[in-house]
């Protein structure tokens, strides 16, 4: 059946001086609005209004039905009011308000009579919806917000009204309560549309892998609008290797509104599965069909005896205090011994090293770790030297991709800890960064800054942290404020500077952000003008008597890899800011890295940008799981040990599962990022969707990355593709850890997949 749009009649413009028109108008815009009722007999019919009253400022009871809004203005909300000469008006609020007569017979003949969906214009950039004074609906977060602002305008708003909340065939209010942030505010895009939803409308499945104990899936089916309907379950889990079916569960559900039907269905992890879940709907025929991958895990077990998992080197300037932990997986109780040790430095029975050494060289000791079934030995060298910080990536974890700028104390500890109990630590991940979101208000009267109340004891944290042998990194930047609008270091480099080293601080990451600002200012765009706040902070927190690690920020389109090395960084953004979907890990990982080797050298790092496996959310509400699927993910990990990227996790340990430990514990993998040769891999070959990226490595092999960029799974020849053309001697699977045999060299690579080798010739 054809749509009909019935369209409301112009709204009249509103001033003082015009009431009677106003009020004339209105009376005919009633009367048309009770004829558009007349012909709204049509299923699909859709009532449209592209006016409405609006009115700059906040105020809670303009969401109301009877308010005096006779002085309000006329607006188009197809277009921001910024465009229609409204002022600008940042960070406020504006109202608007749709006077509608709703007929009985939008939903009269309708499939479904209890609802009917209000389509609101996108709004730029937060919006909260009223009915008739009641809240149907919003999108986006206020800055009132537990976890502050938070935008979002390029998403269309459909909320659901009950049909009993409606005044059918009167006057009705959909009041609109807009925040904008800065520049363009308001409605804009779309008319607000009104119908009622169709058979099955509202219907949608919600799939959520849970690790309590066991692993499994847990299947809803929602009917959010919808009259209560029946309809048919069927779930199949696939091999994805062998195609063979494992599991299906066929049931007859019924799916009643507000109330979820649920189904759980546990699996394994040791086979790549996926999961088809299929809905048809009794009545329509409608059929929702959702897949998901089911997670699959390709790192063996840590053996029970000890085994060092760090790379046998650690670089400290002279002087510097030394903090740095053994990684060693096995058997708890566990003892750590050295021999040649180098005076002034200790390592704890636990494998926490301390101490400091005041002259520059190589000083090489042995490390043994020993428990009830076994020892490992490793020999260690520290490099002492005014360069040698940073000899292999920084490893550890950063609390921006999960927390935002909603980060605190409490969290960070809770990461920290699990990064201890989960074995991370075990596996070489040391730092523990915060991000944006710590610093106060405002500075102390003689300049320096302090954290704000989320963090009750910035020494008290770093001092836990560092007894357990972990590093504490902290977040600034060049300009006045921060990216998250926190205070920036303009000005106060020095004062800053030092309250790291106060603090214990032993990395830094300082970000670009508001420093554009001051090239505006000085009408600076040359390419001294992004070094020098870098040079400045750099010979601060060099002057300071402690190491910490200086990782520069990414800046706007301009290369920070062409000068990071002349500001000394010890590593520096390739890429702007990272998001857990393919298209960004593609884009920031594959393309954007592309020849940018040449750009990085031992201590001096291309970082690609953080994690995004476990649970994320920037502070933007709940956390949730990551949306890239478990091939990605291996293809995400994969990739950035290849780049010899910075290894920051980005999820809450805390709640990290056994699938993400695993995946970001596997010490063959590892080494590869923590190679003591320090080359980042280039793109060594593309046929069409199979990327190969190799790197060569400290024991004359190579690492090589086979991936399937494509949308289709690809059968592929790994021998064929070793980049090399030496005869291969060993071609060895380095997620599952064990050396390949002839037949398994061919194989299928999944879209979005890879296969990661380490080949000896
Ligand atoms: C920028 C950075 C992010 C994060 C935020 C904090 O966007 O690229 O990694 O540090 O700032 O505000």
């Amino acid at each position: 059946m054809a749509t009909k749009e019935v369209r409301a009649a112009q709204w009249c413009e509103i001033n003082r001086k015009n009431l009677i028109e106003y009020l004339m108008k209105k009376l005919f815009i009633v009367a048309l609005m009770a004829l558009a009722g007349l012909q709204a007999n049509a299923q699909t019919q859709t009532l449209s209004v592209d006016k409405a009253l609006f009115k700059q400022g906040d105020n809670m009871e303009w969401a109301n039905l009877d308010v005096d809004d006779s002085s309000w203005s006329s607006i188009d909300v197809k277009s921001q009011w910024d465009k229609q000469g409204f002022p600008a008006h940042n960070n406020d609020y504006a109202w608007y308000r749709f006077r509608i007569n709703i007929p009985k017979s939008l939903i009269q003949n309708a499939d479904q009579q209890n609802a009917v969906i209000i389509n609101i214009p996108r709004a730029d950039d937060v919006d909260e919806c009223y009915l008739n004074g009641k809240l149907i609906g919003g999108t986006g977060f206020l800055p009132t917000s537990k976890n502050g602002f938070v935008g979002a305008v390029n998403v269309d708003r459909y909320y659901v009204a009950d049909a009993k909340d409606i005044h059918w065939d009167k006057e009705n209010v959909v009041a609109v309560r807009v925040y904008n942030r800065g520049g363009s505010g308001g409605l804009f895009y779309n008319p607000l549309n009104i119908y009622a939803p169709k058979a099955a409308e509202g219907i949608s499945m919600r799939l959520t892998d849970y690790n309590e104990g066991k692993q499994y899936y847990t299947i809803e089916v929602i009917n959010d609008y919808a009259t209560s309907t029946n309809g048919k379950l069927e779930v199949v889990m696939t091999d994805r290797e062998t195609g063979a079916v494992v599991k299906t569960i066929n049931k007859k559900i019924t799916v009643k509104r507000g109330k979820p039907t649920m189904v759980t269905v546990p699996y394994t992890m040791d086979k790549m599965q996926k999961l088809t879940v299929t809905y048809t709907d009794a009545k329509t025929g409608k059929v929702i069909k959702e897949e998901k991958q089911l997670k699959y895990v390709l790192t063996p077990d840590d053996p029970v005896t000890p085994r060092f998992n760090n790379a046998p080197v650690f670089g400290v300037r002279p002087g510097s205090p030394i903090i740095y932990r053994f990684a060693v997986t096995g058997e708890r109780p566990m003892k750590l011994t050295c021999s040649n040790l180098p005076e002034g430095v200790q390592v704890t029975e636990e494998g926490v090293m301390t101490g400091k050494l005041d002259k520059d060289g190589d000083y090489t000791f042995t490390v043994t770790a020993e428990n009830a079934k076994g020892k490992d030995t490793q020999i260690f060298t520290i490099k002492v030297g005014a360069d040698k910080i940073g000899q292999t990536p920084p490893m550890g974890w950063n609390s921006w991709n999960c927390w935002g700028l909603s980060v605190s104390q409490e969290k960070v500890i809770a990461s920290a800890q699990a990064l201890i109990d989960k074995g991370l630590a075990d596996h070489g991940y040391c730092y523990i960064n915060i991000d944006d979101g710590w610093e106060a208000a405002e500075r102390n009267p003689d300049g320096t800054i302090e954290a704000n109340e989320k963090f009750p004891s910035m020494k008290g944290l770093i001092d836990w942290l560092h007894d357990r042998g972990l590093k504490f990194g902290i977040y600034s930047g060049p300009g006045a404020t921060t990216c998250g609008g926190y205070l920036g270091s303009l000005g106060y480099e020095k004062e800053d500077a030092e309250k790291y080293n106060e603090w214990g601080v032993d990395y830094l990451k300082y970000d670009w952000c508001s420093y554009e600002n001051v090239r505006r200012e000085t009408n600076d765009w040359g390419f001294a003008s992004c070094i020098r706040p870098y040079l400045l902070m750099q010979q601060y927190i060099r002057q300071q008597p402690r190491d910490i690690f200086y990782s520069l920020g990414p800046l706007g389109g301009t290369q920070v890899y062409l000068w990071g090395l002349y500001c000394d960084g010890d590593s520096w953004r390739t890429a702007p800011d990272i998001e857990d979907d393919w298209a960004t890990v593609y884009r920031v990982g594959f393309r954007l890295q592309e020849g940018l080797s040449k750009y990085s050298s031992v201590g001096h790092w291309n970082d690609p940008d953080m994690l995004v496996v476990g649970k994320v959310g920037w502070g933007r509400g709940d956390l949730r799981e990551t949306r890239l699927t478990p091939d990605e993910q291996y293809t995400h990990i994969t990739l950035w040990t290849l780049l010899a990227s910075n290894m920051l996790i980005g999820c809450d340990i805390e709640h990290m599962d056994d699938f993400t430990v695993k995946l970001l514990c596997n010490n063959e993998v590892n080494a590869i990022n923590q190679d003591m040769l320090g080359k980042q891999a280039d793109l060594t070959k593309k046929d069409g969707d199979i990327e190969i990226w190799s790197r060569p490595l400290a024991d004359g092999s190579i690492a090589v990355g086979i991936f399937n960029v494509g949308d289709v799974d690809h059968e592929v020849d790994l021998k064929a593709l070793i980049p090399s053309d030496k005869p291969a001697k060993v071609i060895r699977d380095v997620w599952r850890q064990k050396n390949l045999a002839d037949e398994e060299l061919k194989c299928n690579i999944p879209l979005h997949g890879c296969r990661y080798l380490k080949v000896t010739f």
